[in-house]
């Protein structure tokens, strides 16, 4: 990724003029793993990191997830994923707050807690910040989960979370084969990783 994609100005810019569109892969495919880490409840708090203009939070609440919160540091990404949900649900009904992934504890109302933490490329966007902007986001993490709480990333790097000081225990749950331009190209996935606090 160009070494934008961690600053807001390159976000605000974007969505000026996006209104939809997935990184990685459709929400449905990430869906298909986390779909064993849902509550069948729906009772879940469900944080999503940097919601962008995907649709991830209409498939949750199509899934049954009833308390759910998007952040994105961006606030226009907030109003374009009020606007996809409205269209798609006919209401709003999933939760918007403009917060910085990297400083979750500061940026989120305390006490707040969550039971399942999702992002869709966004450990990818910040990783462009270099290592300490990754490690913030991945103590933030942590912090605000709840006690049995799990974070699941969806990432393009094989080796996004090769890191030693990282206070999760992390395996791979999924990955998305990408489009070939050509059949004797090498095999390449997307990665869905699941992230248990150490
Ligand atoms: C690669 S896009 C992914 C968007 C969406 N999750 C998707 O799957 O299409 C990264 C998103 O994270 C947001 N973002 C990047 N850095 C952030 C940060 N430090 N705090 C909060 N949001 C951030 C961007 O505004 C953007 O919406």
């Amino acid at each position: 990724m160009p070494a934008d994609f961690e600053k807001q100005s390159y976000w605000h810019d974007r969505f000026a003029s996006e209104t939809a569109f997935e990184w990685l892969a459709p929400s449905a495919t990430f869906i298909s793993f986390l779909e064993p880490y849902l509550s069948v409840s729906g009772d879940q708090r469900v944080l999503n990191l940097g919601s962008g203009t995907s649709d991830l939070h209409v498939h949750l609440r199509e899934k049954g997830s009833a308390d759910v919160t998007n952040i994105d540091y961006e606030p226009l990404a907030l109003g374009r994923g009020r606007e996809i949900e409205k269209r798609l649900c006919g209401d709003v009904r999933t939760k918007y707050a403009v917060a910085d992934v990297t400083r979750l504890r500061a940026d989120l109302p305390a006490p707040s807690a969550f039971d399942l933490v999702l992002d869709k490329s966004t450990v990818d966007a910040v990783s462009c910040g270099g290592e300490a902007a990754f490690l913030a986001m991945a103590r933030g993490v942590r912090q605000c989960l709840a006690p049995g709480g799990l974070w699941i990333s969806l990432s393009y790097s094989a080796a996004r979370f090769d890191l030693e000081e990282l206070p999760f225990d992390v395996r791979v749950i999924g990955k998305v084969p990408t489009p070939k331009a050509k059949v004797t190209d090498p095999d390449v996935y997307y990665w869905c990783y699941l992230l248990r606090p150490r």
